[in-house]
């Protein structure tokens, strides 16, 4: 581990594996943390895991151009490295690895990854491509690294399972593990989206969480989904909510629907508020 705010940071796929290859000799466990940087509380939970119960954890920094549609926000998503950078160091990870653009997609690459059904509903639906793009950076990255175990949060569950999929149909010999979500006191889940809201939206944020958390335990005492569904919706346009992508109760591993909470399921959403479309989950 160094100091805070000199933590080791290497840009090329070389010099990543021959600093992950001296671990390995030495018999330690490899973490790996995936981000796009603009790092908060969220992310520092799963630096933390991975700190926790490997022997080296490895953050990445790569805003992935491919997972950003044309209207999206690539070109003006928050890049701040030196202080990411301080605050894994902050941690205890022991290495960062921040490659270009051209690293990751030299010209002529023409190879992705699309994890078909659980890739195209959802978050796959609102956002065409979001989820290939995912999938083939994710798949990039722990062939890179080629980690014990990587690690992702839970606030992004869908894209949680559509790399655990990934992984066990591509054999990729590496553990993904879901760490819980981080939230404000008020329930609303760190993301760096949230920055895009005026205050008054921000005031009315937590209404998302809290209505899944009804439905979920609504759900739970056998309620009916459907119904469920329908008052959610209903109640996240009267605080304000614009746009309502989808409010739905899924069986909590292939994301389809379910009608009722005899297997494991959780309640996920996808709504906008102001600018900013915000996204949570929560279990049944
Ligand atoms: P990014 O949005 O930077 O998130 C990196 C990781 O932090 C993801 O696994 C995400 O689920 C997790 N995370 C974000 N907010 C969280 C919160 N409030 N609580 C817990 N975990 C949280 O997700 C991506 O980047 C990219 O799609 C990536 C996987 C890096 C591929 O480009």
């Amino acid at each position: 581990m160094g100091a805070a705010s000199s933590l080791d940071t290497v840009r090329t796929i070389s010099s990543l594996r021959a600093r992950i290859q001296g671990w390995r000799r030495a018999g330690q466990r490899i973490g790996l943390v995936p981000t796009m940087g603009a790092l908060h509380a969220g992310h520092v939970a799963l630096v933390k895991k991975s700190v926790a119960t490997c022997d080296r954890t490895v953050v990445t920094l790569f805003v992935n151009p491919t997972q950003f549609g044309p209207k999206e926000d690539f070109s003006v998503y928050p890049r701040d490295e030196a202080r990411d950078a301080a605050l894994v160091a902050a941690e205890g990870a022991d290495l960062l690895f921040a490659p270009g653009v051209d690293e990751v997609y030299p010209s002529g690459h023409a190879t992705k990854v699309h994890v078909g059904g659980l890739g195209d509903i959802l978050e796959g639906e609102a956002r065409p491509g979001f989820f290939t793009g995912v999938a083939t950076v994710v798949t990039k990255l722990l062939l890179q690294a080629l980690p014990d175990e990587a690690f992702f949060g839970e606030k992004d569950y869908q894209q949680l399972q559509v790399i655990k999929k990934l992984i066990r149909d591509l054999d990729i010999p590496v553990t993904a593990t879901g760490v819980q979500t981080v939230r404000e006191a008020d329930g609303l889940a760190l993301s760096s989206r949230n920055a895009y809201l005026t205050p008054a939206e921000r005031a009315t944020a937590p209404v998302l969480h809290g209505t899944l958390a009804q439905v979920a335990e609504q759900v739970g005492r056998g309620e009916d989904p459907r119904a469920q569904e329908t008052w959610a919706k209903a109640q996240l346009e009267r605080a304000g909510f614009w746009q309502v992508d989808y409010v739905t109760v899924r069986d909590a591993v292939t994301l389809e629907e379910v009608s009722d909470a005899s297997q494991p399921a959780r309640v996920l959403a996808a709504a906008w508020l102001g600018k900013a479309r915000l996204i949570d989950n929560v279990a049944v």
